[in-house]
């Protein structure tokens, strides 16, 4: 039997951070080990937003080599950049014809960019380019290309699937057949949403993140700035009301948990020392990861080379796709 079918993509709009590791790569690759993975590296979603060139390649490679450094393996995963698939655009031109203009009015992104400027009182949609606008429609054929049955993605992105999932269903409805797959979010619900050095959801948009890569001692030294209430070194403290808690469980084992856990409890332990735990844990888990993150930047004629081969098993797939779609429309016969 066929396996089901894994997709995610991540855009390369800055350095990867603990958030998009916990939230969206370390789940991708778990679901690896039983689907049939498809990870990518958003390019034109991150053109969006990112005009710098050297800025745009250097992210591009950051994040590919991000994948790699976590453990993707590129002989059991198509990996692959958006950009080396020109399908995606075929696709996402024909979706269009099945996306109501409402539908992207209400998208999140795109909202809170109105929002934002009405708040001002500028223009509703200044400063918003089309490629905001219709991002979805662009994420939507990312998705259906590949046939995708589950989409692991962290819970800011679900209503993007959901998008995706009604032009797939407008689209069959149409023709009265399956003619693309519909998908649907896979969010690890432990994972779900990873807190900053504020509290607030990790974002490289918030200022509040710790780099994936971060060298030894700036992880240390981004640790050691984690936000805390005033409480005295001696009062028993609550974990589960702790940031440094919350992210100490994303590096600990059961075990190192509870016994943390206690000794929060205990009261006589104080934020510094809570904080250094956290770097222990964090460290143990990320330096071997940077470490191999390093080597494949160092050099990119491999990586080039896997990114490459990738885009050549996905593009069989790809117009795979959109043969069928234009069959179904009635732009291609036979
Ligand atoms: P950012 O908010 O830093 O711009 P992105 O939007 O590029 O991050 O997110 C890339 C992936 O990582 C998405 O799947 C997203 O859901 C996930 N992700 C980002 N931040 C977090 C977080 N703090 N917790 C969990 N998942 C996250
Ligand atoms: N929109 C996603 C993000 O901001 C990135 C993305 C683009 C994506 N295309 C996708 C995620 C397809 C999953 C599937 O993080």
């Amino acid at each position: 039997m066929n396996k089901k079918i894994s997709l995610t993509g991540i855009k390369p709009t800055g350095s990867l951070h603990i958030g998009n590791y916990f939230g969206a790569i370390k789940p991708a690759l778990e679901l690896a080990k039983e689907y049939d993975a498809r990870y990518f590296i958003a390019d034109y979603h991150a053109l969006n937003t990112v005009k710098n060139p050297a800025e745009l390649n250097a992210s591009i490679r950051e994040v590919a080599a991000g994948w790699l450094a976590a453990g993707l393996d590129p002989e059991g995963v198509i990996f692959y950049r958006q950009s080396a698939i020109p399908e995606v655009f075929e696709l996402a031109t024909m979706l269009m014809a099945f996306t109501a203009k409402g539908l992207l009015n209400r998208a999140h992104a795109y909202k809170a960019a109105v929002q934002e400027n009405s708040g001002r009182g500028n223009d509703p949609d200044a400063g918003i380019n089309m490629g905001l606008f219709t991002y979805p429609v662009l994420m939507a054929a990312d998705i259906i290309l590949f046939d995708s049955d589950v989409v692991p993605v962290g819970k800011d992105q679900v209503q993007h699937i959901e998008m995706a999932q009604d032009m797939a269903r407008s689209v069959n409805a149409n023709y009265g057949q399956d003619v693309l797959k519909v998908p649907r979010a896979a969010v690890q619900e432990s994972v779900a949403v990873v807190p900053g050095l504020d509290g607030r959801k990790m974002s490289k948009s918030y200022g509040n993140a710790i780099p994936l890569f971060a060298p030894e001692k700036e992880l240390r030294k981004l640790i050691m700035r984690i936000v805390t209430n005033s409480q005295a070194m001696e009062e028993p403290k609550d974990p589960e009301i702790s940031q440094i808690f919350l992210l100490y469980k994303l590096f600990a084992s059961p075990e190192e948990q509870a016994a943390l856990a206690a000794r929060y409890r205990a009261g006589g332990m104080g934020w510094g020392e809570a904080k250094e735990e956290l770097f222990r844990a964090a460290n143990r888990e990320l330096a071997p990861l940077r470490e191999r993150f390093q080597e494949i930047l160092a050099g990119p004629a491999v990586l080039d080379r896997i990114l490459a081969a990738g885009a050549e098993k996905a593009r069989p797939i790809a117009a795979a796709t959109v043969k069928r779609f234009r069959r179904a429309a009635g732009i291609d016969s036979g």
